[in-house]
């Protein structure tokens, strides 16, 4: 018999715990409506209000004259574009001079590292390691709190699925639940432990919502979307960051079926503070508030303020629509001071939780900027999420990995002895360039000698010259291999970075072109932040790497890769299209009524005439150097009810001769619902690390919670019928097929 002693203490504990939390909580609540019952209303829209500081790094805080007296006088809630300690403490120090000395927070766009440059977001999300993930945003917490930050605009979790927009590069791809994955690995790993640790910072999850839908894939684009595929697809990694506890959430520039994203209460009320109980706060994206003039959806800044306060909008980036007309709207009684104090507790409440009332100075360490800025764990680290995200799209005749001794290696095109092109957009800058390890230093490195390489620069990254060709031919026939390494450079992709033609910029691939002609051997790198258009390389060279833009580690990352000192396990986490007139394009499309079976089926069917409908590259596609094969699939049954589950398990078995990784995917497809069901889902996956010859037993569970969709009424719910089971290595390469039944 079970004593019921322990039982009971237990429950006791727990009582215990749990009135000690409520306790904490009441703490910081009265504590925050304390400070609250000081403040004037010119204070409290201070605190709503956030100012860009474009002082360099290093440079003194002169001028901007007015922002340094506002913040005097407490009308400054946060700053942004402020890092490094010396400035946040001078900063922090004025802000001590006002009344009420509320301290500032500091946000950052830390998108992919601070101080340590690490790969973009979407090579970062083609790793499909959650833990790398999560450790890549823990570096960049623990640097940019050492440098004065308290909170980074990221993670951005944006669904894209059309790679003309260039904000594509920041996200986790096309696939909602994976998306939703990631989007719960980068906040814990921004948050760590939790606020209030000095090397926490806050999230900010962006762009709330549906951003990534921008018509004709346009930067600040409309969107105009069904509430089914908002929240089927663009909402669950908003969901999962807010349920991982982000303390931030961020709206977009766009509007949302004709309601700005910045005045949207469904969004921002109904959805995020009110189904989601999300209890941090809001702030708009730059000047949103303000272009809701230009949107036409009111006709000044007194009504933008009004429009965005009034739909749950608590924090204004630098459109100044609150600071200049928030206490008059309270006043003309058109806004009610409730609504102010509600976004001020929420924002006030982080301050307390982040411990800055405590200690406004707590982030301004000099010895722990210096420090941690400086640790050398962290490019061990940039170095290993660079070799996770490298994605091998062709190898030919295993013509990868090469040998160190394979003699002399040309290493030709634009981007070989590039350096700052290898962070990428969103990089934080730093005075030199010397930290970053390019492709041509990475390969030096590794081969231990300078002379057995050769250069050839070939072209530029947008040349419309052939001038060059020759050297770079010359320097091809002097070689024993020949690395072309082409692409994007860092500031094609990214914000107001959209772009229509998405093929190899300029001359590079008739440079490739004119390098394969010689007959040598070739491999081809492609840096780029998004999916690029490269099908005649596709189609004739035999060794494809795609290399996004990797950051800091970039040079030594793909040399680990090239000779084999990491084997390939990355998968892409969007489809490559081979025109741009396939996009949108993505794996987990309907059926519809008249499907086209292959490519030659195109009469009277969802089909092109002119093209294919598949893309170049499937979603979770990519190469290893070894190979694996999928057998054995057992389901404990073929049917569940309601509650029940089925453990599905599967034998994955290494059948090449390296050591490598394996990402086997698990997808469904619902044969028959209220509503119609993408052909197939994914729903989870397995990272599996195998030896030659070695095999492991796969093991996942489908439960009710896996079949649930949003019905027409927007329940999650799961309706009984057939479901098919497809588990692969990519979406397209599916290598075991069953199905179940879902009883009741
Ligand atoms: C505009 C961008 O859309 C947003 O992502 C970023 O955080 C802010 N600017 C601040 O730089």
């Amino acid at each position: 018999m079970i004593p019921k002693l322990p039982f009971l203490s237990l429950l006791g504990w727990w009582i215990a715990g749990s009135i000690a939390v409520q306790a904490q909580k009441r703490t910081i609540d009265q504590k925050v409506d304390s400070v609250l019952r000081l403040m004037t209303l010119d204070e409290k829209v201070g605190q709503m209000n956030q100012y860009s500081g474009n002082w360099a790094q290093t440079g003194p805080i002169t001028g901007d004259d007015d922002k340094l007296q506002e913040i005097k006088e407490g009308k400054l809630g946060s700053m942004l574009n402020i890092n490094g300690v010396r400035h946040t403490r001078e900063l922090q120090q004025l802000a001590m001079q006002s009344r009420l000395k509320i301290p500032l927070l500091f946000g950052q766009d830390v998108i992919h590292g601070y101080r340590t440059t690490f790969p973009i977001p979407l090579a970062e999300a083609a790793s499909w390691d959650l833990t790398a993930i999560e450790r890549s945003a823990r570096i960049a917490a623990t640097e940019a709190a050492a440098g004065g930050i308290h909170w980074v605009f990221a993670p951005m979790v944006d669904i894209a699925r059309d790679p003309r927009w260039g904000r594509i590069m920041e996200g986790a791809g096309e696939d909602p639940w994976l998306g939703a994955q990631v989007a719960a690995a980068r906040v814990k790993g921004f948050q760590g432990t939790g606020l209030g640790h000095t090397d926490a910072v806050m999230a900010c999850v962006k762009h709330f919502a549906a951003y990534g839908a921008a018509i004709g894939g346009r930067d600040y684009n409309s969107v105009d979307m069904s509430d089914r595929t908002l929240w089927e697809v663009y909402l669950p990694p908003f969901k999962a960051a807010a349920e991982a506890g982000a303390a931030t959430f961020m709206n977009s520039f766009n509007d949302l079926n004709g309601i700005p994203a910045s005045a949207n209460s469904y969004l921002q009320r109904d959805i995020l503070k009110g189904k989601w109980k999300f209890t941090g706060f809001i702030v708009s994206d730059w000047g949103s508030i303000g272009e809701m003039i230009p949107h036409g959806f009111v006709k000044d800044n007194y009504d933008a303020a009004r429009a965005a306060i009034m739909a749950g909008n608590d924090m204004d980036m630098e459109s100044r629509s609150y600071t200049k007309n928030l206490a008059r709207l309270v006043k003309d009684g058109k806004v009610p001071v409730e609504r102010v104090n509600e976004s001020v507790r929420r924002i006030l409440k982080k301050k307390f939780e982040m411990g800055l009332f405590d200690d406004p100075f707590r982030f301004c360490n000099e010895e722990r900027e210096r420090r941690v800025l400086n640790d050398p764990e962290h490019r061990k680290s940039a170095r290993d999420m660079a070799r996770k995200s490298i994605v091998l799209l062709k190898n030919q005749d295993q013509l990868l990995p090469l040998r160190t001794n394979v003699g002399k290696v040309a290493v030709i095109g634009p981007l070989a002895k590039a350096k700052m092109q290898m962070l990428g957009f969103w990089s934080t800058e730093w005075p030199d360039s010397d930290y970053i390890v390019s492709e041509w230093e990475g390969l030096r490195n590794k081969l231990g000698a300078e002379n057995k390489l050769i250069y050839a620069k070939g072209c530029g990254i947008d040349d419309s010259s052939r001038a060059n060709f020759g050297e770079a031919i010359s320097a091809a026939r002097q070689a024993d291999i020949v690395i072309v390494t082409v692409g994007e450079s860092r500031d094609m992709t990214g914000e107001a970075k959209s772009r229509s033609n998405l093929h190899l910029p300029g001359v590079q691939e008739d440079l490739i072109r004119a390098l394969y002609e010689t007959g040598k051997p070739i491999v081809v790198l492609i840096s780029a932040g998004r999916p690029l258009i490269f099908n005649w390389t596709a189609d004739h060279v035999p060794a494809i790497l795609y290399t996004w833009w990797l950051g800091d580690e970039a040079g030594n990352a793909i040399a680990d890769v090239l000779f084999g000192d990491y084997d390939p396990s990355a998968k892409l986490p969007v489809s490559f299209p081979r025109a741009e007139g396939q996009i949108p394009i993505y794996y987990d499309h309907f059926n519809t009524g008249r499907p086209a079976l292959n490519d030659s089926d195109r009469f009277y069917r969802s089909a092109y005439n002119d093209l294919s409908i598949y893309p170049r590259f499937a979603f979770g596609y990519g190469l290893s150097y070894t190979s694996f094969s999928y057998s054995d699939l057992r389901l404990s049954s073929k049917s569940l009810d309601a509650g029940q589950k089925i453990t599905v398990s599967f034998k994955l078995t290494n059948t090449g001769a390296y050591a490598g990784e394996e990402v086997a995917q698990w997808y469904l497809k619902d044969e028959v619902a209220s509503l119609v069901r993408p052909v197939k889902e994914l729903k989870g996956f397995s990272k599996v690390m195998l030896r030659p010859g070695e095999s492991a037993s796969v093991q996942f569970i489908i439960d009710q919670e896996k079949l649930s969709f949003y019905n027409r009424q927007l329940d999650w719910v799961a309706e009984p019928g057939t479901f098919e089971l497809m588990i692969g290595s990519a979406s397209d390469d599916i290598r075991l097929h069953s199905k179940f039944e879902l009883r009741k």
